[in-house]
């Protein structure tokens, strides 16, 4: 029997680089090792786009296409639309029993998002509850793994207590630890050089970039101020291109080279660029060609999503029926 992975994104907007190495790369790597189950998130999304349905609708055919283009395979991985299970919500409605309001005020990613948004007092109760029924997400296909971003580690956690709460108070063993997975890099760097790369901070490189936005974006990266003539050393921390060398090129002895001769100076930052366009351009190429072929035939990733919810909703149904006959809500 293989394990099994459910993992997910909010359909908000493109998928970037940072999505890439955060958890797309692992999910790709693992796809054929467990049994994957990738949501797109759409109702989560809702929790904080409710005033704006349509902008969240026009992305979960657009994140299916990212998710086909990095290449998870349909036929291996079963994709599905969060909204179109409804068992989670029931789920989500008796978990929320088992975590109380401090708690949630704790989770150090809700805190962050609610400052950022500055809701203060007027957090929408469906925004603030959304760990909860991320966690019925992770708990209804009772998964190992849930290869995410850094950001989501705390997710993780309260999922865990949950399950371990639930365990507890109806005598049961029906949930198991779940173990989170970040990829190698942890966050990646925008291209103006901010501690994350995101839509919001506009300083994203998405996987469905044209080769000349690619260029465009690479060449915009952020170096070093002080850096003017070719001859004069520079510094290699906070330097925008390092940094992307570091966690795409592979072969890192150069790269070390190439640092050594950039803090002696005589190493001009066209030379790195155009290093790592090249580099850049080979991971998003066959990404573009493959996000291509399947645009083609929306019908069939219409088709994919159709029947990924419908297998996902089985297994929702069998964790949901196992819950309220641990709880004994059976009539
Ligand atoms: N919170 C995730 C994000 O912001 C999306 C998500 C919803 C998710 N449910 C999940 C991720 C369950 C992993 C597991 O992208």
């Amino acid at each position: 029997m293989k394990k099994t992975i459910l993992t997910g994104d909010r359909p908000t907007g493109p998928l970037h680089l940072g999505h890439y190495v955060g958890s797309l790369q692992n999910r790709v790597k693992l796809q054929n090792d467990y049994k994957q189950y990738v949501l797109i998130a759409d109702a989560q999304a809702l929790t904080d786009y409710y005033e704006n349905p349509d902008h969240v609708r026009k992305n979960v055919e657009q994140v299916a296409l990212d998710y086909l283009a990095v290449g998870l395979d349909p036929k291996v991985s079963t994709f599905f639309i969060q909204s179109q299970v409804p068992e989670l919500f029931e789920l989500t409605f008796y978990f929320m029993n088992l975590v109380t309001v401090a708690r949630l005020e704790r989770n150090p990613t809700l805190k962050d998002e609610i400052r950022q948004k500055n809701m203060k007092d007027s957090i929408p109760a469906g925004f603030f509850t959304y760990p909860v029924s991320q966690a019925a997400d992770i708990l209804a296909f009772n998964a190992d793994l849930v290869p995410v971003g850094e950001d989501q580690n705390p997710m993780i956690e309260q999922t865990n207590e949950i399950a371990r709460r639930f365990n507890h108070l109806y005598k049961t063993d029906l949930f198991k630890e779940v173990k989170a997975m970040v990829g190698e890099t942890g966050r990646l760097t925008g291209i103006d050089g901010k501690a994350k790369m995101s839509k919001s901070l506009g300083n994203a490189i998405y996987l469905g970039d044209s080769a000349a936005d690619l260029k465009k974006k690479v060449n915009a990266m952020y170096t070093d101020p002080n850096h003017l003539k070719v001859e004069d050393p520079g510094t290699v921390e906070g330097h925008v291109v390092f940094t992307f060398l570091d966690v795409f090129d592979p072969n890192k002895e150069e790269v070390e080279a190439l640092k050594a001769h950039y803090r002696r100076g005589g190493l001009g930052d066209g030379v790195l660029k155009k290093r790592l366009l090249e580099i850049l351009e080979g991971t998003l190429a066959p990404m573009r060609t493959r996000r291509e072929e399947y645009s083609k035939d929306m019908a069939y990733v219409r088709e994919i999503l159709r029947s990924g919810t419908e297998e996902a909703r089985q297994v929702a149904a069998k964790t949901l029926s196992d819950v309220k006959k641990a709880m004994g809500i059976v009539y």
